[in-house]
């Protein structure tokens, strides 16, 4: 699937963001988990999000035009222990503001790094989002890193611990940026949601 993608804005504040009525879909998740890198692999464009080894590069909400239609907003990530105490206050407040009050936030996407065991940050967060009432898809990143069986094994791990305080999952996708992994169906999913927008607004 194609999509044209253009940087747009980056913001410090939710109430800075593009005005309109565009639909917008967000990426969060722990530093490092792959967020921007997910976001070129999707618009086939190495340089658009900018991403880094070291975790803690995304520091601002980056709103990104996807084929005129939609946004693709770039959030800073949690869980960056080197950060001083009020700067990492500073992101976390920037990104919970974005998403408990951006109307126009049709889907989060939290993204988990499908090679490690189910982390309290993670779980702690997605309980954060059920209890804020804030739409979520997940999004388990970098499956080339592990072989076939042992991503199975994590995911079923991951699912396990949710389903300690959820009734339901949310959708899950599985992705690698490097292998170009679930990026159709995860396009597919924000194309079909932003169709079924139009649809109900007529
Ligand atoms: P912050 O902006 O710091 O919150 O991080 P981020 O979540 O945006 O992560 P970013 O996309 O910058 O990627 C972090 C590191 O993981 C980089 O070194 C990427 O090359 C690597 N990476 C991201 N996605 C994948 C993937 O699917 N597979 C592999 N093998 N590496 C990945
Ligand atoms: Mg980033």
């Amino acid at each position: 699937m194609l999509i044209k993608a253009e940087f747009q804005c980056s913001n410090t504040h939710w109430k800075k963001c593009p005005e309109g009525d565009l639909p917008e879909f967000s990426f969060i998740g722990r530093s490092n988990v792959g967020k921007s890198s997910l976001i070129n692999a999707m618009a086939n464009n190495k340089k658009l999000a900018k991403t880094s080894s070291t975790p803690g590069k995304t520091r601002l909400i980056n709103h990104f035009l996807i084929n005129k239609k939609w946004f693709l907003v770039d959030l800073p990530g949690y869980g960056y222990a080197k950060v001083s105490k009020k700067s990492r206050r500073g992101w976390s407040g920037m990104s919970a503001d974005y998403l408990l009050n951006r109307e126009k936030l049709m889907c989060t996407f939290v993204l988990i790094d499908i090679r490690l065991t189910p982390q309290k940050i993670d779980l702690d967060f997605l309980n954060w989002c059920g209890e804020n009432q804030v739409p979520i898809a997940i999004i388990f990143t970098k499956a080339d890193k592990v072989k076939a069986f042992e991503l199975q094994e994590n995911i079923k791990a991951f699912e396990n611990k949710m389903l300690e305080n959820w009734e339901d999952l949310p959708t899950r996708f599985i992705s690698s940026s490097v292998k170009r992994l679930g990026l159709e169906e995860i396009t597919e999913f924000i194309e079909n949601t932003v169709k079924r927008l139009s649809a109900d607004k007529k």
